[in-house]
């Protein structure tokens, strides 16, 4: 009887979702720092079908690059990862067909895959009321970026879920910690229009990584960790230094070191790659030097001869927005 009522309840419903970009390492934080920005994002419709499991009606803004085979689609494993826990503890009868809309390229370094996979676990959570905390979600989210990424990270799925800034302290099991959110913290974020995949940007990196290099690391993410909650902005500036990742990914970004030089000149507190690139990122805590910033970093690709969009926005604290009718 509870399972017919419950079968009425969700017959037809449709979830929309809208899950944010995101900046992934911020520079020190590599695999367990990022933060969400306000646009742009990605879009997924969730709606409840007879037919059991996922299936991927249509893919938009993509240019036909995304595959619509469930398994090979970070939206679609995601949602099938998250419908098949909620079936597991609740006993669910219904299927689910997505509708994706991307709103900005994958290899772009603005988490446009953990996006898609947050909005698609999102959406099939709402649809059942929410069965699944938050923080659980990223777990599945998760499963879903990895088809894109090819290794479960969640430094961009937790921001775009969970909003604000977040650390990952643990992987297994996962262990997400919110760190407080500066109220003046502002971001630049420009994308070169070129792909970089993370699989290749992640293959490129060595498999060990020097004593004194994790000496500079494990230093520069406690103090932007210290940094953020004292709103200590020159100490957040000083932290944003990578000895990791961005040695060895600058060369796939163009200009790279001269956008870093104009943004520095500019006021930034710091700059550095968005994830895995080529997007790049700079923080100040003045919004209207942020415009500056932005001038100059895209100033020196426009001379290059690259396209770039430029991203201004304060740290999306809210994460994801849901419409279920
Ligand atoms: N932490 C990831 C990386 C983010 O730098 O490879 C991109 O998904």
């Amino acid at each position: 009887m509870k399972n017919i009522m419950r079968q009425q309840r969700h017959v037809n419903r449709k979830a929309t979702v809208f899950a944010p970009a995101s900046v992934a390492n911020v520079a020190c934080g590599f695999d367990v720092l990022g933060f969400a920005i306000e646009k742009p994002g990605d879009i997924v419709s969730a709606t409840t079908t007879k037919e059991h499991g996922v299936r991927i009606a249509a893919i938009k803004g993509d240019d036909g690059v995304l595959p619509l085979e469930l398994h090979k689609n970070t939206a679609g494993v995601a949602a099938l990862r998250t419908l098949e826990h909620i079936q597991h503890v609740r006993g669910e009868e219904f299927g689910v067909q997505l509708v994706i809309t991307k709103n900005m390229p994958s290899g772009s370094g603005l988490g446009s895959s953990a996006a898609s996979a947050v909005a698609a676990a999102v959406a099939v959570n709402a649809l059942f009321d929410y069965p699944i905390s938050p923080e659980d979600l990223v777990n599945f989210a998760m499963k879903g970026e990895a088809v894109a990424s090819g290794s479960e990270h969640a430094d961009n799925v937790a921001p775009s879920l969970l909003g604000g800034i977040t650390l990952i302290r643990g992987y297994k099991p996962l262990d997400i910690v919110r760190i407080h959110v500066p109220k003046e913290l502002c971001a630049v974020v420009v994308n070169p229009h070129i792909i970089v995949k993370t699989k290749e940007a992640r293959a490129i990196l060595p498999k060990k990584i020097a004593l004194k290099d994790a000496i500079s690391q494990t230093g520069n993410i406690a103090g932007f960790i210290a940094g953020c909650m004292r709103e200590d902005y020159a100490l957040i500036g000083r932290s944003l230094v990578d000895v990791i990742a961005e040695p060895h990914r600058a060369q796939l970004i163009p200009q790279y070191f001269a956008m870093k030089q104009a943004a520095l000149q500019a006021g930034a507190l710091g700059f550095n790659i968005s994830g895995s690139g080529p997007s790049v990122f700079a923080l100040t805590n003045d919004a209207q030097k942020a415009k500056v910033i932005a001038r100059a970093i895209t100033s020196v690709l426009k001379r290059a001869g690259v396209g770039s969009t430029a991203f201004i926005s304060a740290v999306n604290t809210t994460g994801p927005k849901v419409k279920v009718v």
